[in-house]
């Protein structure tokens, strides 16, 4: 079994669930026969089994290339076209891999994610004196935030290698339209395809997430292995085996009791950014027409010394998600010390994962002793498989979850307002 989920500690039993599982079931059949909204996004149900073999040959080629050429990958991109591979990097790679690249690895960097002139000052400063390639990222080709971002380090990378810059831009975007298509098809840069019927956030197993993460050593083989077992899985038609619908509808029961935040919880840095993914997965996907759970993230044991306190004690508005990997790669050993002094003897010959189960399990039970009810989606190890399979079954929970509240999981009408103002005042033509 590559993932288990235990929701024993947020619902009694899943006949508790009998008066939502016809939605469930209906929300299955919505997604699966395209019959909803945003039906045309829906690409990326298939995607593991049914990709463009073509086009994955040239990424791992293109990933060859770049590490030929440079010593570093800059990835331009924000949302959807950043996050993915984000996390599969952060997840998979060493928790220090840019300090620790060897002179065959590339370094990873990310930039066009925000507007901050200070980032992208300091970041020019330490990428000058590199060779350096760039994997812009858009599907719209019309994103602010990566288009600033290009434009400026385009403009580094021409003042480096004249001609020879375009051979180290990578662009990746819609197959026809956009300005990224349109610099790039003038320019001459290679690119790679964002299926029309795969919107950003779901994106990641496409080349958006896949190019990065192939530049970093990860086994994309292995990834999409990973996510096709989880289409196979989470294509079951009984709602009590399908842990998908499971905890879609879980999520669905525990809101309508007033519990209107779900708190992804992790125990290991290098799931950070796997949070933050997922929350944009959800957050995009259901936070429309006044419904939809606040996704949240926790990284423990560090925040529980910061947001520990309002977790057992605050508000009971909250349930947690614990994405728990349970064999480590690598461990430490706790050793004797003959003194004693920091009192730790009691630890010693104990391994740095089985303290860290341990504050789980003592978190765990303090949270749902404080009424926190807590879903546990449990993965074997960290690696490219387990990562693929657990990006899918987010995903398809997602899609699951938007149906059932009733939304379109694949638009987001929402962010537009923010840029509406933005060109306003900055004049842009048109607005
Ligand atoms: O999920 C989405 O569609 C968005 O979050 C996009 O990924 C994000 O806005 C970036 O868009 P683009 O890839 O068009 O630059």
């Amino acid at each position: 079994m590559t993932l288990t989920l235990d929701y024993s500690k947020a619902l009694e039993k899943v006949e508790d669930l009998a008066y939502i599982k016809h939605l469930a079931l209906a929300s299955k059949e919505i997604l699966e026969e395209k019959s909803g909204a945003g039906a045309d996004f829906l690409g990326w149900t298939k995607l593991p089994e049914d990709y463009d073999q073509e086009e994955f040959s040239r990424i791992k080629e293109a990933a060859k290339k770049i590490k030929g050429q440079s010593q570093a990958l800059l990835v331009i991109g924000i949302g959807g076209s950043y996050l993915g591979a984000k996390a599969a990097i952060s997840a998979l790679t060493n928790n220090f891999h840019n300090e620790m690249s060897g002179s065959d690895d590339l370094k990873i960097y990310f930039a066009g994610q925000n507007l901050s002139q200070s980032y992208l000052i300091d970041l020019y400063n330490l990428l000058k004196d590199q060779d350096f390639s760039i994997n812009v990222i858009s599907k719209s080709g019309t994103t602010t935030e990566p288009a600033i971002a290009f434009r400026i380090f385009k403009e580094l990378l021409e003042e480096k290698y004249g001609d020879q810059a375009k051979d180290r831009i990578y662009a990746t975007t819609d197959k026809e339209k956009g300005a990224l298509r349109d610099l790039a098809v003038k320019e001459g840069y290679q690119t790679f395809v964002v299926p029309d019927d795969i919107g950003g956030r779901y994106s990641v197993l496409t080349a958006v997430g896949l190019l990065p993460m192939a530049c970093a050593g990860i086994d994309i083989d292995q990834m999409m292995e990973g996510a096709k077992a989880a289409a196979l899985k989470y294509s079951n038609p009984k709602f009590e085996e399908n842990d998908a619908l499971l905890y879609a509808a879980i999520r669905n029961a525990l809101n309508r009791q007033g519990k209107d935040i779900e708190l992804m919880v992790s125990y290991t840095p290098e799931l950070f950014y796997f949070s933050q993914w997922w929350i944009q997965l959800f957050g995009e996907s259901e936070g429309k027409d006044g419904k939809g759970l606040f996704p949240a993230a926790g990284s423990f044991t560090t925040d529980l010394h910061s947001m520990g306190q309002m977790i057992q004690d605050g508000r009971r508005n909250l349930f947690e998600t614990v994405v728990l990997v349970s064999k480590a790669d690598k461990d430490l050993t706790i050793k004797e010390d003959q003194d004693n002094l920091d009192g730790l003897n009691y630890l010693a010959g104990k391994t740095l994962s089985e303290i860290n189960k341990k504050a789980f399990e003592g978190t765990y039970q303090a949270h749902v002793d404080g009424r926190v009810p807590n879903l546990l989606v449990e993965i074997e190890r960290l690696d490219a498989y387990n990562l693929g399979y657990l990006f899918y079954f987010f995903q398809k929970a997602c899609g699951y979850s938007a149906y059932m509240l009733g939304v379109n999981p694949f638009n987001q009408p929402g962010v537009e307002k923010y840029k509406a103002n933005m060109f306003k005042l900055l004049g842009k033509p048109g607005y």
